[in-house]
Order: C-alpha cells, then sequence, then structure tokens
C-alpha cells in the first residue's frame, strides 16, 4: 500500500474510528471520546511523518525507504485527523459551550488556531504542483517550523495530562523519541557536509 491509496485507507479507517464511537455515546461524552482518540492518532501518524526522512538516513532499509516514500500521504492522514479533531471541538462548543470553555481557554484557541494555520500550510503545499509554485527553500523553510511548531503543541498538550496515567508518559516517549531521531540525523548530516566542504 503507497500513495494516494495509503492516505485514502487511513481516512477511511479513522472516519469509521469515529463512527463507532459516535454510535457507541452518541452524546457531549461520545464527542469527547472522538477528540481523545483523534489527538493519539493523530500524534501518531505526526510522529511518522516527523521522523520518515531521519530514520532512512540512521537505519537505510527496505522498511525505513518506503515509510520515507510515504512521508507525504502519512503527514495528509495527520491533517485527515486533527480535522476531525477540530470537527468535534467545533460540535462540542456548539451543543455545549461551557463545557467547551471549561476545557480550553482562549491562550490555548490561538496557540492550537496557529498549529492549524500552519497544518493547513502544509497540506495544501503537499502536492506536487503546489509545492513546486512555492519553490524548495520557502517549502523546507514552512514545513520545518511547521513541523517543529507542532511537534510543541504535542508536547504542551501532552505534558499537561502527565499525571493522568501512564499512556501520556508513552505518548510523551513517542514525541522525544522522534525529536532525538530528527536532531541526530541532522547532526549527522552536517557533519557529513563540513567533511565534504574540507
Ligand atoms: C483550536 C484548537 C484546539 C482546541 C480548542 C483543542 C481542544 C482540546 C480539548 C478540549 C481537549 C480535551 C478533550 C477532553 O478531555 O474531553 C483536547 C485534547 C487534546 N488535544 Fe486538542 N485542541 C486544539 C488543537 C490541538 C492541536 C493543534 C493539537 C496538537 C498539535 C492538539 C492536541 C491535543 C492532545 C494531544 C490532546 C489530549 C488527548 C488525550 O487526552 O489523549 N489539539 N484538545
Amino acid at each position: 500500500m503507497n500513495g494516494w491509496r495509503l492516505t485514502g485507507l487511513l481516512s477511511l479507517l479513522l472516519l469509521a474510528m469515529t463512527a463507532y464511537l459516535l454510535a457507541d455515546e452518541p452524546d457531549v461524552e461520545g464527542l469527547r471520546t472522538v477528540i481523545r482518540a483523534t489527538a493519539r492518532t493523530s500524534l501518531i501518524l505526526f510522529a511518522m511523518a516527523f521522523a520518515a526522512s531521519a530514520l532512512v538516513e540512521l537505519a537505510p532499509g527496505a522498511v525505513t525507504r518506503w515509510h520515507r516514500r510515504n512521508r507525504r500521504y502519512i503527514g495528509v492522514s495527520f491533517a485527515f485527523s486533527h480535522a476531525i479533531h477540530l470537527a468535534a471541538l467545533v460540535a462540542l462548543a456548539q451543543i455545549d459551550p461551557e463545557l467547551f470553555w471549561t476545557l480550553t481557554n482562549p491562550t490555548t484557541l490561538v496557540l492550537a488556531g496557529t498549529a492549524y494555520l500552519l497544518l493547513a500550510a502544509m497540506t495544501a503545499t503537499s502536492f506536487d504542483r503546489t509545492a513546486a509554485w512555492l519553490g524548495a527553500r520557502t517549502w523546507r523553510l514552512l514545513h520545518l517550523v511547521g513541523g517543529w511548531y507542532i511537534w510543541i503543541s504535542f508536547a504542551v498538550a501532552i505534558g499537561k495530562r502527565l499525571s493522568q496515567g501512564p499512556v501520556y508518559w508513552a505518548l510523551m516517549a513517542l514525541l522525544l523519541g522522534v525529536a532525538i531521531v530528527r536532531l541526530v540525523a541532522m547532526s549527522r548530516r552536517s557533519r557529513r557536509a563540513r567533511a565534504v566542504a574540507a
């Protein structure tokens, strides 16, 4: 499974999960379950897309090359998962505004809203034509800044919940793991570039 078919399959699975959770609990609690579940699927898909190039640098092989080839399609699946997170949040804000404002605040809205703007820009430039229109340098800058901003957004959201149980520690370990993999690959690349220049 490769390319847009992979995005299609992952999106269908995400829709099926959402439908199942809402059918099981067709109320505000069901929406909250969808918000939490999609935050977690988003985190896993984001971590996969974020680490793909670094993993092939550190451990080249058939699996990491498949992963790297499909980075864009996994990234778009992350955007789809996070669009469901947003849709469920909007539904919650409509149905129970009081509960919505006890779960969030204007500062989070602005900071997390910025993550959504960056995610939208990164998704819109994930197609050959739009990427070419933006140019390689600007594309790299947008995806570098956007990727780390989203990483920080996840780290803050998970960090706030560490006292709520081991699942949050596991999610934080995954986030720290992909950051370390990226930084090690980056330092290896720059050492190689310096050696070539010398
Ligand atoms: C305007 C934008 C956003 C709002 C208003 C928002 C709001 C919320 C709320 C209310 C919850 C808790 C749901 C509950 O306990 O019932 C939640 C969970 C979460 N959100 Fe968002 N969110 C937004 C964007 C984001 C972004 C951009 C990220 C990360 C990039 C993110 C990551 C998470 C995570 C990791 C959780 C924890 C899920 C869990 O408990 O397992 N959210 N969000």
